[in-house]
């Protein structure tokens, strides 16, 4: 018998993939072209420090899988992937893989296949510190994934109706020993938010924004009368997300996911401030559509794409890129103002 909690897993799968579509969020921000670069390709370092994080690449592939043997399957071979490629991993929400020991393997394949990787464990800030020490344990994780999702769980038909995710996150920051990320799910976050996180003795948030995979529309597809169609722009974009966590950067270590499609976003992410981009709903299209040889090439043709990139700014590495000067379309400088970030 396959449970509530695995059939939903499958579910957001099939419905990430149906309403997966190109976005173009990212447009809004420009670089400037330098075309007397001073830097080969093969001098590039695209390796990136995040806190007490080290990462080869800067893009990983984030949360989404686990819970179910189909689940099992995608994670197996996104950890193959992943080690072929040298990238970092997150696994999805592993909250069902510690109530139900059958579908614990789900999770734990990650770790099987690729023993020396940067793997990444996940729950939700509804779980006390316990369940969050088992997480990591479970994968042997070098950071946890903490997600927050009011947005997703209010309009999920059996989602949660009541919040305690600040004495939550309090309590595993303190309790855990390896970095701990707030994360979204894809509506973004405030400064206000990120402050109110830093002042929790948060260190490490991925600020997951709108423009991606939407949780709001999955969710609603999912209700039975489909009725809250009204919250599908909800949230705040990675862009503006980033522009967002700017005065934190220097204190808080700022991760970017949502709607991450191209090394060219990724370029433009970590140029907005980030340390790290996950890309999820992409990474699942390219495995549901391709075998993972082609999945394999892709990335290998993002970085190569981002080393082009970093050549055409004339920056040799990840903090270079992260000096860049950026255009801003009319209404982000719009957006800055009203929001009064400088
Ligand atoms: C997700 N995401 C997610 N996030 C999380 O923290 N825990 C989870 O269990 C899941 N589950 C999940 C399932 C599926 C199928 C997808 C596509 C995504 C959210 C994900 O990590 C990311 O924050 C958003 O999807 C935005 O990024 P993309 O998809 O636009 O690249």
């Amino acid at each position: 018998m396959i449970s509530n909690h695995s059939h939903r897993k499958d579910e957001h799968v099939s419905l990430a993939e149906k309403f997966y579509q190109p976005n173009s969020f990212f447009d809004a921000v420009r670089f400037i072209p330098n075309g007397l670069p001073k830097t080969s390709l093969n001098q590039i370092d695209i390796s990136t420090t995040a806190g007490r994080l080290q990462f080869e690449t800067p893009f990983y592939i984030e949360a989404m899988s686990g819970g179910s043997p189909r689940t099992k399957d995608i994670n197996r071979r996104l950890a193959e992937i992943a080690k072929e490629t040298g990238l970092a991993m997150a696994v999805g929400s592993q909250s069902v893989g510690l109530s139900d020991p059958s579908v614990s393997d789900s999770f734990t394949i990650v770790r099987e296949v690729n023993p020396s990787g940067l793997i990444f464990a996940n729950i939700g800030a509804n779980h006390n510190a316990d369940d969050a020490k088992r997480a990591v344990d479970q994968l042997k994780a070098n950071a946890l994934e903490l997600h927050i999702n009011a947005a997703q769980e209010l309009v999920m038909p059996e989602g949660d109706r009541t919040f305690s995710f600040i004495n939550h996150i309090e309590s595993i920051v303190k309790a855990v020993n390896v970095p701990v990320i707030v994360k979204e799910v894809g509506f973004g976050m405030s400064q206000d938010i990120i402050k109110e996180l830093q002042e929790l003795g948060v260190q490490y948030i991925n600020v997951s924004g709108r423009g991606g995979t939407n949780f709001a529309t999955i969710e609603n597809f999912r209700r039975p009368d489909k009725e809250m169609t009204y919250l599908e722009n909800w949230g705040l974009t990675t862009v503006e997300s980033l522009l967002e966590s700017r005065p934190f950067q220097k204190h808080m270590t700022v991760f970017a996911s949502g709607g991450i499609q191209s090394p060219m976003a990724v370029a433009k992410s970590l140029a907005l401030g980030a340390s790290a981009v996950g890309v999820a709903g992409y990474f699942l299209h390219a495995l549901i559509h391709q075998k993972d040889e082609a999945v394999i090439s892709d990335i290998n043709n993002w970085k190569y794409g981002l080393k082009a990139i970093m050549v055409m700014l004339n920056c040799q590495t990840i903090a270079d890129l992260q000096k860049q000067k950026l255009i801003l379309k009319p209404e982000l400088r719009d957006y800055l103002k009203q929001r009064q970030i400088d």
